[in-house]
């Protein structure tokens, strides 16, 4: 053996030669079981309604939820994400713990077209709240009015409690509230549902990278989510985000959103045994949209590099809006 680690004159060409050896050596995969597709389901509409800024993405109507659900089994994909687009909407969300509410019928729906199909809730508030935050809203001081943390923690618990009868697979809390995943496991278990899993949006930033999604829930929201979403700014805190979310028994573990938080993703997978999610949000995938109406980039090919970098930096799973296209291109 040499002294020297690298041979001076290795050539890492040899096993670029074909595509054989490529596939060969290649060290990350895509499959479809990495994928989750995100759905939406609006209340009282009887047409899809095209969202503006992410085209080829609909808000449906619940009577073709049934539809929609089987169109994705039949492509491949094995696990959905809904969020529902209530017009039920009251100052604390109170449709999300209604035994016959919106996110109730969504999942019984879901899991009876397919009941194969591995149905998780997004569970927030915001698509369900007259002002658009992801909780209750309470004066603070000087008549400014912020998301009360524990106010929301219990209902919370209601939601999520609805949501497993309803039939849920796993619970995906959104509202970045300290506390919400032992808040959650403990209503869980209490409830009987010991065997239904959490994925966290446990390291979640205030992004810009949303301003679509906006338009797809037809947020009546205006301001900003400072107050609980991350600092952008803020790898050590985002790590300790995720580590506390596990500690409280979290199953699995995300990031959002995707391509700009590479480093944060790579971060809390060297430091956690859990499984990872990342999020490729509404911004990321309108971004890539309009780059290829555009015709300055090559859309499926721009996806697959995107996905792979995804797995690549330590991902498990993959939410994407792309998820159906996925299966035609992979
Ligand atoms: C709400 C929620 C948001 C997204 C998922 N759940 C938006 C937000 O926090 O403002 C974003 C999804 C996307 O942009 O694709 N808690």
């Amino acid at each position: 053996m040499s002294n020297n680690l690298i041979t001076p004159d290795f050539r890492f060409r040899r096993l670029r030669r074909t595509s054989a050896l490529r596939e060969l050596v290649r060290e990350t995969h895509l499959r479809m079981s990495d994928f989750i597709l995100p759905i939406f389901v609006e209340e009282g509409i009887t047409e899809p309604v095209a969202i503006k800024s992410m085209p080829d993405v609909y808000r449906y109507p619940e009577s073709q939820l049934a539809d929609v659900v089987t169109r994705a089994w039949n492509k491949g994909i094995r696990a959905v994400l809904l969020f529902g687009v209530s017009t039920h909407k009251d100052e604390v969300g109170s449709d999300t713990w209604a035994q016959d509410g919106l996110l109730a019928r969504i999942i019984r729906t879901a899991k009876n077209a397919q009941p194969e199909m591995l149905v998780i809730s997004d569970n927030c508030f915001c698509e369900y709240t007259t002002h658009g935050h992801c909780g209750v809203i309470h004066e603070v001081y000087d008549h400014k009015h912020d998301v009360d943390n524990d106010a929301t923690l219990i209902n919370l618990q209601k939601q999520v409690v609805i949501a497993a009868q309803a039939g849920v697979d796993m619970i995906a809390p959104s509202g970045m509230m300290d506390g919400m995943i032992s808040a959650i496991r403990q209503a869980l278990d209490d409830a009987g549902f010991t065997h239904i899993p959490v994925m966290s949006y446990s390291t979640k930033f205030a992004s810009a990278f949303y301003g679509p999604f906006r338009d797809a829930v037809d947020s009546s929201f205006k301001g900003t989510r400072n107050t609980y979403q991350m600092d952008f700014s803020n790898p050590r805190e985002a790590l300790a985000e995720s580590m506390q979310d596990e500690a409280e028994g979290a199953d699995i573990l995300m990031v959002k959103p995707g391509t700009a938080y590479l480093d944060i993703l790579a971060h809390i997978r060297a430091n956690s045994a859990r499984p990872l999610a990342i999020y490729h949000v509404s911004g990321e995938y309108a971004m890539i949209k309009a780059g290829a109406a555009a015709g300055v980039i090559d859309e499926k090919a721009i996806v697959l590099e995107t996905m792979t970098a995804f797995k690549r930096a330590g991902a498990d799973l993959i939410i994407t809006y792309y998820a159906e296209n996925l299966a035609d291109w992979i």
